[in-house]
């Protein structure tokens, strides 16, 4: 006690001083002084000029658009950047990072745009974009089976570019094709191909990282820390990711895909209670999402729940039968619900694309449809009884909309430790939840009605996930789990997401952060916060001036009473 009295008098000067030392500054137009410290930090041979959109340009509008990914952050209230720098030379990121901080601007950066809360290019205090689409190479080398790749490279692109030079190989990395290399790849990434090769971040070598000196570093230069970091320590807390060297894996000529669906009424329950124990466990070479979600019933008016089972299978129909009667007779899988195709062309049929449908939609940037979202995500370690399927079925049926989708573990996720990288969700986990809500009309009242629903579905699954903590995945951001202030709490607060998303690599992300950002450039609603004796020290004294504060009150207030 004593010593604490001591430490307030001693830091009650600083404590003073403390607005004076960090004065707020906010202003709503960008400055002039910026644009020109763009301009005079870039490279003469490669102009900034045409790169950057402050909002008075008549594109302005146009360019921030043709990112936002969730139409809920396309509203005349959301955030809006002062300015758009669409980068297309690594000296216009550097010259980004250098004005950013001159000039004491936020900086946000986007690469695919697919962020589920909109933290790539939303911010409620001033800020400007730094947009990466125009960073979209990809360098493919068969010879080492390996590939460079840029951060504003969608998968898609990835994927056709690998499939213009083999059939033979593939990438592990998202299903929907227009999701951003860059974004995709910082949060770890994982898809189809996960029970066989991993996450994306698994399949990294090497990258390119412009840090916040400006420095343009590679894995040598950036060291194994931060390389360790940038691997699924999410986007955003590090530097800005250039491009990624990837590894491609091997697949078959041949995969066979398959989806089929059952609901209640044709047994989903049985069918359910036996995919759990199959899924994570069946051969490394099949993966089966299955989709819960309600649809009406046989009869009118009734309500039924739709289990959608879809897989990848690297392999050909026959063996995929044989395997599936063997392991999951439930199902009753027949030969004619099997699709034979490319391993390139299965990514159509998982995104819902007609197989034949020639390859150069997956260069397509722009997705097949907007809508309004929310998403959450859960791990589950444990099989669920069937009595608690009932129930779940119950709730669902009761909520009436909302869709979970699960996508089973083991095989190589199983094998990989869990510190190897710093997305922690190995062993142990049978399967990954994602709670879905997707709507397509604006307004406060929908969009409510819509993430209530997302919340209680979550909530109603408790008993049924990890607890303590309750993990998530750092890809499927989800701002309840908490939103950094980055003042005096903000270790406290990253803690309050970093454990759901890293577990226990949170703390060594939190050293790496305050060894390479110190001054918290790189920063966002749940970013990586740093500690540092400082942040220590304007903790304490923030907390001590509002005791200070309060004393002085109730002195004030028992000189009144009295
Ligand atoms: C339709 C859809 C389908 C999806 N499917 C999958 C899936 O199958 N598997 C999966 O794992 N995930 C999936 N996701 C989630 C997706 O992986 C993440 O949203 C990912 O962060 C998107 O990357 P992006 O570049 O498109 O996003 P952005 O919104 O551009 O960026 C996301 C985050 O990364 C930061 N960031 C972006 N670029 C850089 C960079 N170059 N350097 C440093 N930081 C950067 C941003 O600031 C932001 O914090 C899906 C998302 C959507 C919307
Ligand atoms: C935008 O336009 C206003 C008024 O026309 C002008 O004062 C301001 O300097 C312009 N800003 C930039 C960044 O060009
Ligand atoms: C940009 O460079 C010019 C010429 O060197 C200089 O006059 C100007 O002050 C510089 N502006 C900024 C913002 O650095
Ligand atoms: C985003 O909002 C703008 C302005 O209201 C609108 O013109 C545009 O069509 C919207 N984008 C989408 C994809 O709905
Ligand atoms: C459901 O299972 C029962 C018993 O296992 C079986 O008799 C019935 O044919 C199945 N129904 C369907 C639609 O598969
Ligand atoms: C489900 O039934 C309702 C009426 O009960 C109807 O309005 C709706 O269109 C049906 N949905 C589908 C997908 O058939």
């Amino acid at each position: 006690m004593k010593e604490l009295s001591s430490t307030i008098l001693l830091l009650l000067p600083i404590a003073v001083l403390f607005p004076l030392l960090f004065p707020a500054s906010a202003t709503n137009s960008v400055d002039i002084t910026f644009v020109d410290c763009l301009v005079n930090h870039s490279e003469p041979s490669h102009p900034i000029t045409s790169a950057i959109f402050t909002s008075n340009s008549s594109s302005f509008s146009s360019v921030l658009q043709a990112y936002i990914r969730n139409l809920r952050f396309n509203t005349s209230t959301t955030g809006k950047p002062l300015l758009v720098v669409t980068a297309s030379h690594v000296s216009h990121v550097q010259a980004a990072i250098i004005c950013g901080q001159k000039h004491k601007l936020l900086m946000k950066i986007r690469s695919g745009g697919h962020d589920y809360e909109g933290v790539s290019y939303v911010a409620q205090e001033p800020f400007f974009l730094l947009d990466m689409f125009n960073l979209r190479s990809i360098e493919i080398d068969m010879e080492t089976e390996t590939a460079w790749v840029q951060a504003g490279a969608t998968l898609g692109e990835v994927y056709y570019r690998i499939a213009e030079k083999s059939k033979n190989h593939g990438f592990p990395a998202g299903v929907c094709p227009t999701v951003g290399v860059g974004g995709h790849i910082s949060g770890g990434g994982y898809g189809n191909l996960m029970r066989k090769y991993g996450t994306s971040v698994d399949n990294v070598i090497d990258a390119q990282i412009v840090d916040v000196q400006g420095r343009l570093l590679n894995r040598r230069s950036m060291g194994e820390d931060l390389f360790w970091a940038i691997k699924g320590g999410g986007g955003g807390s590090f530097g800005v990711v250039l491009a990624y060297k990837i590894r491609l894996v091997q697949v078959p000529e041949t995969v066979t895909v398959f989806q089929v669906e059952r609901t209640l009424e044709q047994n989903a329950t049985d069918i359910v209670y036996n995919w759990q124990h199959v899924a994570p466990t069946i051969s490394n070479d099949l993966f089966i999402r299955l989709i819960l979600e309600v649809a009406n019933g046989t009869q009118i008016g009734t309500k039924t729940v739709r289990a959608t089972f879809i897989a990848l299978f690297l392999g050909d129909s026959k063996s995929l039968v044989s395997l599936m009667n063997e392991k999951f007779p439930q199902l009753g899988l027949k030969q004619c619900e099997c699709v034979e195709t490319s391993w390139v062309r299965s990514v159509l049929f998982w995104d819902n694309i007609d197989i034949a449908t020639p390859l150069e939609i997956l260069l397509g940037r722009q997705p097949q449809s907007l809508k309004y979202l929310k998403r959450k995500s859960d791990y589950v370690k444990k099989t669920i009884s069937k009595e608690s399927w009932e129930g779940i079925w119950k709730k669902m049926i009761e909520l009436e909309k909302g869709i979970m989708y699960f996508n089973p573990y083991g095989g190589r996720m199983a094998e990989i430790a869990s510190k190897e990288t710093p997305f922690p969700h190995r062993a142990g986990n049978l399967w990954k939840i994602q709670y879905q809500a997707n709507w397509y009309e604006g307004g406060e009242e929908v969009t409510q009605y819509h993430i209530n629903l997302v919340t209680e579905l979550h909530k109603y699954m408790t008993p049924f996930v990890s607890k303590n903590p309750r993990q998530a995945f750092v890809c499927y951001k989800d701002l309840d789990l908490g939103i950094n202030h980055h003042g005096f709490y903000s270790y406290f607060e990253g803690s309050a997401y970093g454990v759901n998303y890293f577990m226990d690599n949170f703390n060594r992300l939190v050293q790496i952060k305050t060894k390479v950002d110190p001054s918290n450039f790189f920063r966002s609603e749940q970013s990586i916060p740093i500690m540092t004796h400082v942040g220590i020290v304007r903790m304490v004294t923030e907390k001590s001036l509002v005791s200070i504060l309060f004393g002085l009150c109730a002195l004030n207030w028992i000189r009144i009473l009295k």
